[in-house]
């Protein structure tokens, strides 16, 4: 069976790049139905489209309210049937109903529970630790709060900017992000194939 991926981003979509690439393999047990985001035209949404993958957009601005955001974003997902959808950038908290709909995983840069939120990278320079990272997350109701499937840890070295921590942690964090997407591949995999076996 190949799983089915919905991934939504919010900005320049390396991450949603990777998976994309990766996708492009047919060994890698999965591939992109769509791509959703809150930021029309976002370079991810681009990079979406080149690859040829339906994409949707919804910006918080054209609802009258964040509950109307959340269900036009959570009928948008489920309209592609997605069984895993990931979180490759997108800088927006979904509303308990809509992460509990779906499996749905997170990449963040840090090492949560450190730093959790939207300035990861800048937070924990500024706090002048020594190792940060990479985590990848189930979602759940809270901010960067779900159980952790996988954790990588990014030395940050002597004159480090934002720029150059963030480099550096995106080289670890999408073949963190890659492995853990194949592991649940797999073990929905075994699973489909189980209960097919037995009906
Ligand atoms: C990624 O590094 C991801 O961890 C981070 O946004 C970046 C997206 O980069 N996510 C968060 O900070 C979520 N709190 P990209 O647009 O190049 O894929």
């Amino acid at each position: 069976m190949t799983v089915r991926l919905v991934v939504l981003a919010s900005g320049s979509g390396s991450t949603l790049q990777a998976v994309l690439d990766a996708a492009a393999d047919p060994d890698f047990g999965a591939r992109v139905v769509a791509a959703g985001t809150d930021r029309p035209g976002c370079p991810a949404m681009r990079r979406a489209a080149e690859a040829g993958v339906p994409t949707f957009a919804a910006p918080l601005a054209d609802y009258a309210d964040r509950a109307g955001w959340n269900a036009a974003l959570t009928e948008a997902i489920a309209g592609h049937r997605p069984d895993l959808v990931l979180l490759a950038g997108f800088m927006r908290v979904l509303a308990p109903a809509t992460v509990s709909r779906f499996e749905m995983i997170n990449t963040h840069p840090s090492l949560l529970p450190s730093f959790p939120g939207g300035h990861a990278v800048a937070d924990a320079l500024a706090h002048g630790v020594k190792i940060t990272g990479v985590t990848v997350h189930r979602v759940d109701a809270g901010v960067d709060t779900g159980p952790i499937l996988a954790q990588a840890a990014v030395p940050v070295c002597p004159g480090d900017t934002v720029d150059t921590l963030r480099q550096r942690i995106q080289l670890a964090e999408k073949p963190l992000f890659l492995d853990t997407i194949r592991q649940l591949c797999l073990g929905r995999g075994v699973t489909e194939d189980h209960e097919e076996s037995n009906s």
